[in-house]
């Protein structure tokens, strides 16, 4: 199995299958031109650090009525996003949020920097939300690797390191499957498929696209990766 033909397979998987969800610009939209906003990117990223789709998307639709710019958030009183952000938890996350904001509005004329590396510059915007902001709204071929993706790289390669040890790893084996070609519905590829099908428990692997490729099913116990340590 070579990694193109695992890319081909699950992104065609992807094209069919992706999730509906209101900050994505679905795979037929993006490779006929529609491009992911931004803001609607860097918001929805730093929201689903914290909880789920299904908790985090009734948010993304409150804060997006509300502030429809990175401009418009930027102008908020802080009480405002403090209450708009309540069951959300981790306030930290809000303030991160307001500072970059304010950062982008004031210092980038309320245009996102459209690298990694100027991401990375923006106040409170860490290594996995630039990989993932460059990936999904500018295309960029940045290795965009969470928790989900770490279980579906644990699985396919059956890494037998254990958590949190294997995270390099697991990155660097991540990596090697970034491509030039498509690297936003890549990212998003992986993250739905580790939350739909390589779910944590009782994993789908009959409905796995690139389940023939993968060392950890074929061991005979995928659910068993990612390794852990001990207690
Ligand atoms: N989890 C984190 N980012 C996500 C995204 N862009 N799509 C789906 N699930 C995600």
């Amino acid at each position: 199995m070579t990694a193109d033909l695992l890319r081909a397979q699950l992104l065609a998987w992807y094209d069919a299958n992706a999730r509906d969800l209101p900050w994505r610009v679905g795979p037929r939209d993006h490779a006929a031109g529609v491009r992911a906003e931004p803001y609607r990117v860097w918001l929805s990223e730093v929201m689903l650090q914290q909880t789920t789709v299904p908790h985090a998307t009734p948010y993304f639709l409150k804060f997006t009525a509300r502030w429809p710019t990175v401009s418009d958030l930027a102008a908020a009183p802080d009480e405002e996003v403090m209450a708009a952000w309540a069951g959300l938890g981790y306030y930290a996350r809000a303030r991160n949020l307001l500072a970059c904001a304010r950062a982008v509005a004031r210092d980038h004329g309320g245009v996102f920097p459209d690298t990694e590396e100027g991401l990375r510059s923006l106040p409170g915007l860490g290594p996995y939300t630039a990989a993932a902001v460059g990936a999904i709204a500018f295309d960029r071929p940045a290795n965009v690797v969470d928790g989900n993706v770490e279980r579906v790289m644990a699985r396919l390669f059956a890494v037998e390191t254990p958590l949190p040890e294997a995270k390099p790893e697991l990155k660097r084996l991540a990596g090697a499957l970034v491509r030039e070609d498509r690297p936003g519905d890549w990212a998003q590829a992986l993250m739905d498929l580790g939350a739909t099908i390589c779910r944590p428990k009782a994993p789908l692997c009959d409905r796995c696209p690139i389940a023939s490729s993968c060392a950890g099913l074929a061991g005979g116990a995928p659910e068993t990766y990612p390794r852990k340590t001990a207690k």
